[in-house]
């Protein structure tokens, strides 16, 4: 067995030409029982290319945890036959993520115009923003608040009725450039509360009382790049000053426990924390907003994928908010809402306890700026097809996602004073 990993330890670099760049690569889920079976895990982490889909899965493992990671097509057999070997308990997720990936786009809408039911490229997507202020003046409005590091303007919506002294709710989305469902909920929310202000009673009196901020797309250089060279590219697109690999963990790059836990100091891992806190430009441009309006904004929701959950603070350290009954309550009852529709099941609870330890995440950034109400959503699935969920998902993610926000919404809205 352990020939066999030198064996495969020769496996070269993929090129990551897109269409057929996952070719025969396929996505494992595996549960390591004993330390043996940890020790292949890691063996084979250190000895071939494994790109886990859940960062930081090396504590996972060691914890005997359920993780999926993706694998090489030259690689796929092999490690297969060593699971098989090892009597771990293990599934295909993803068979061929190139077939899973090229069947992402199975909604019925044609063409590269801006679709709420398709998935939209950046391009797409900023051009939709200006045209939905155009559009709706009287609702909604665009700003600059930075460039990313590309330099492409970081646009931000507020989306409410105008009115003088209205409390906020921030929202994000795109954080992490492969998790593509996040954006596609950001612009239907968007789309939901032009649509309904005037029809839909508790949307109306949000919009009213409140005012969102929308952040369609965080970590935009990241997205791009998605689209045009590595579909499962994760960070952002900066160039490090020690190392020649490429970016930073938006989600690890922020000061709360910074780099303690569940992040990286290597460039080159999945969850590089970055030079310092703030050392990206994108989320630097996110915190500086924040800090600025902090008088405003009452609530901070940050959308992922995948997994659905519902996770809360704090993720640095297991120790538990002062906030907790409140915030374990009002997720309990907004995955209760999420459920409603089509039966989805979301898990929720403080992060370092409900999936890992992970320092550095906006969540907790925001909450101990004193945003109680803040939330990290990790959208649909639960790893059928994981990021490469399907177009034809977009609609029933977004309409029971938005359940869950607008209850949240509303729980703030009810206890603003
Ligand atoms: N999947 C997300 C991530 O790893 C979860 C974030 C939870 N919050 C946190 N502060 N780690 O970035
Ligand atoms: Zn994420």
């Amino acid at each position: 067995m352990w020939a066999l990993l030198v064996l495969i330890g020769a496996a070269a670099v993929s090129a990551h030409l897109q269409d057929h760049a996952f070719d025969e690569q396929k996505v494992f889920r595996v549960i390591p029982q004993n330390d043996e079976q940890v020790e292949i895990i890691n063996s084979l982490a250190s000895n071939i290319q494994v790109d886990f889909w859940q960062p930081d899965s090396v504590a996972l493992v060691r914890q005997k945890m359920q993780v999926d990671f993706r694998v090489d097509a030259s690689d796929a057999f092999e490690v297969e036959d060593l699971l098989k070997e090892s009597g771990m308990e293990y599934r295909v997720l993803i068979d061929n993520l190139q077939a899973a990936l090229d069947a992402q786009f199975d909604s019925k809408a044609r063409g590269t115009a801006h679709s709420y039911v398709k998935y939209n490229n950046w391009e797409t997507i900023a051009a939709w923003t200006a045209d939905i202020a155009a559009q709706n003046p009287n609702l909604v409005s665009r700003s600059v608040i930075g460039e990313t590091y590309e330099r492409r303007p970081i646009y931000l919506l507020k989306v409410g009725k105008r009115g003088p002294n209205k409390k906020a709710i921030f929202v994000d989305c795109g954080f992490h450039a492969r998790e593509w469902i996040s954006p596609a909920f950001c612009q239907w929310f968007v789309k939901e509360a032009v649509e309904t202000y005037g029809k839909d009673t508790v949307m109306t009196t949000l919009l009213n009382n409140l005012d969102f901020y929308v952040l369609p797309v965080v970590n935009i250089d990241g997205y791009v790049y998605t689209w045009t060279t590595n579909r499962m590219w994760r960070k952002t697109r900066s160039k490090n000053a020690v190392s020649s690999c490429i970016g930073t963990d938006p989600n690890r790059n922020f000061n709360a426990g910074w780099c303690t836990i569940g992040a990286s100091k290597n460039p080159c891992d999945a969850t590089y924390c970055g030079s310092a806190p703030e050392s990206e430009k994108e989320t630097k441009a996110l915190a500086d907003f924040i800090r600025e309006h902090l008088s405003t904004i009452k609530a901070y929701l940050t959308i992922h994928s995948y997994s659905q959950l519902l996770l809360f603070p704090y993720s640095y350290t297991y120790k538990l908010p002062s906030d907790y009954e409140e915030l374990n309550a009002i997720a309990r009852d907004a995955s209760k809402k999420l459920k409603s529709l089509y039966n989805t099941k979301y898990t929720y609870g403080p992060g370092a306890q409900t999936i890992y330890p992970a320092a550095g995440g906006s969540d907790d950034w925001a909450y101990n700026q004193g945003i109680k109400y803040s939330f990290t959503f990790e959208l649909r699935d639960t790893g059928r097809y994981g990021f490469a969920l399907p177009e034809s998902q977009i609609k029933p993610t977004c309409e029971e996602t938005l359940l869950a926000v607008k209850y949240i919404a509303n729980y703030v809205l009810e206890h603003l004073y």
